[in-house]
C-alpha cells in the first residue's frame, strides 16, 4: 500500500517574541487536522512545535503535492493565525506569505517535506525539527547518515548497503539539481554540500544497483527558501525532515549518532549567526538564550497501514547530554565573540538582513583611498 507522509510547518506567531508556540494554535490546527481525519482524507496526523514552528505531521493516500493535504495545512495555518492575532502573538502569520491558496505551498512561505512510499513489513521513522536554523543544517547529519561508515557501521557489515546510496542535492541560488551517488562521487558530494547555505540534501535514494530495496526516496528535507520567495528576509527558513530506519537503512540508532555532534549552523540570532545545534527533547524545544541556541527535535514512529504509532522523543534522554553540554559550551564561547564573524554570519549572507540599511547610510561617507 502506497502512503505519503506530509510534515508541513509555518511560524504564525510566536509567544513570547521568536520563543514558541501558544498552545492554543497546535488545538485549533489539531481540530483542522481531526475534521480531516475523520472524513477519511487523512489517516493519521500529529501536531506539535519547535521553538514557534507549528508542526503538522499527516499520513495519507493522496500522494505528493496534493492539493487537499496543502490546502488542509494551509487552512490549519490561516486558522492558527486567526487566533495569533487576536493574542497579537509575535510576527502573527509571518510565513503565510500570499493571501489565497492556489492549489499547492509551493512559494507560500510554509515548509514542506514529503514522501510517497511502499510501507515496508516494519516501517520505522524519525521526524527531525529545526529551530533558529536552515536547511543546510541537515546536511552533515544527512550524509554521516547515509554515507559515513564511521557513523553508520551498516554501511560497511550488512551487505546490503554495500551499494550505497543515491543523493539528491539542490542549488537553492541556481535552481539547479544533481544526483550524487555513494561511496564513489563522496568527494563530489562534500564539494558542494559542504557550502551548506546554497547545496542543500533534498533527498536521499537507495542505489539503483541495490537490489534489496526500491528506489524510493529514504529521507526528504524542506528546502523552501522564505527570502527569495518574498523578495525580503522574513526569517531563516527553519527546516523538517523525515528519515526511515533499519532494514538495509540505516538503524535508529545509526540516524541519531548523526545528532551526537552539536554541529555548527546559521541561523540563531536575527537569522544572522552561526551556533552549534543542541539536540533536545520536545519539552526542551523552545529556543532561549539569545533566541537559541539553534536546536533539533526528533520523534520516532512506526507506521501501520499509514497510522502513526508514537511518538518516541529520540534525542530527549540521557545519551545526548554530552551533545547538550558540548552545545552549551559552544554557545558561550561564540557569544563572546559578539558582533565578529565567524560568530556574525559573513556579509553575503547578512544581504536578507536589516545590515544592508546601516552600510547604506555610511556609504555617504566613505571617501576614497
Ligand atoms: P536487536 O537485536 O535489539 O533487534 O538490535 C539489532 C540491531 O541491529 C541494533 O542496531
Ligand atoms: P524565526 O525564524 O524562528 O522566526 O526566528 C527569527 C529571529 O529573528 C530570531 O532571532
Ligand atoms: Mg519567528
Ligand atoms: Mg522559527
Amino acid at each position: 500500500m502506497k502512503i505519503t507522509v506530509s510534515l508541513i510547518k509555518a511560524d504564525v506567531g510566536g509567544l513570547a517574541g521568536h520563543s514558541r508556540v501558544h498552545p492554543d494554535l497546535k488545538a485549533e490546527a489539531s481540530l483542522v487536522l481531526e475534521s480531516a481525519k475523520n472524513s477519511g482524507k487523512l489517516i493519521d496526523y500529529y501536531v506539535t512545535s519547535v521553538g514557534d514552528d507549528l508542526q503538522l505531521l499527516m499520513t495519507h493516500k493522496e500522494g505528493e503535492n496534493s492539493s487537499y493535504v496543502h490546502g488542509l495545512a494551509w487552512e490549519a495555518f490561516i486558522r492558527a493565525t486567526e487566533i495569533a492575532k487576536k493574542y497579537k502573538l509575535y510576527g502573527a502569520g509571518q510565513d503565510l506569505l500570499k493571501d489565497t491558496f492556489s492549489g499547492n505551498l509551493k512559494g507560500m512561505g510554509p515548509g514542506v517535506a514529503e514522501m510517497e512510499i511502499e510501507e515496508r513489513k516494519s516501517e520505522p521513522i524519525a521526524v527531525f525539527m529545526m529551530d533558529k536554523t536552515e536547511p543546510g543544517a541537515f546536511n552533515l547529519p544527512i550524509y554521516k547518515m547515509f554515507a559515513d561508515p564511521f557513523n553508520t557501521p551498516g554501511l560497511v557489515i550488512d551487505p546490503h548497503m554495500h551499494d550505497g546510496f543515491e543523493f539528491e542535492v539542490w542549488d537553492v541560488i541556481a535552481h539547479k539539481k544533481i544526483i550524487l551517488k555513494t561511496p564513489e562521487e563522496m568527494y563530489d558530494l562534500l564539494a558542494l554540500i559542504g557550502s551548506k547555505s546554497r547545496y542543500i540534501i533534498k533527498r536521499v535514494y537507495p542505489s539503483q544497483k541495490n537490489p534489496h530495496l526500491s528506489h524510493e526516496p529514504v529521507a526528504v528535507v524542506s528546502t523552501d527558501k522564505l527570502h527569495e520567495i518574498a523578495g525580503k528576509y522574513v526569517g531563516k527558513d527553519d527546516p523538517v525532515g523525515i528519515v526511515r530506519g533499519q532494514a538495509g537503512l540505516p538503524a535508529m540508532g545509526e540516524i541519531l549518532e548523526a545528532f551526537s555532534f552539536p554541529h555548527l549552523v546559521s541561523g540563531w540570532m536575527r537569522g544572522s549567526h552561526n551556533g552549534p545545534l543542541m539536540p533536545v527533547s520536545i519539552e526542551d524545544a523552545i529556543p532561549s538564550r539569545f533566541d537559541g541556541p539553534p536546536r533539533v527535535i526528533g520523534l520516532g514512529f512506526q507506521l501501520a497501514e499509514g497510522k502513526l504509532i508514537g511518538p518516541a522523543d529520540l534525542l530527549g534522554e540521557r545519551a545526548f547530554d554530552q551533545a547538550r553540554e558540548i552545545a552549551l559550551t559552544m554557545t558561550e564561547f561564540m557569544r563572546r565573540n559578539g558582533p565578529f564573524e565567524p560568530h556574525r554570519l559573513p556579509d553575503e549572507e547578512m544581504e536578507y538582513t536589516t545590515m544592508p540599511e546601516v552600510q547604506k547610510k555610511l556609504q555617504k561617507r566613505m571617501v576614497d583611498l
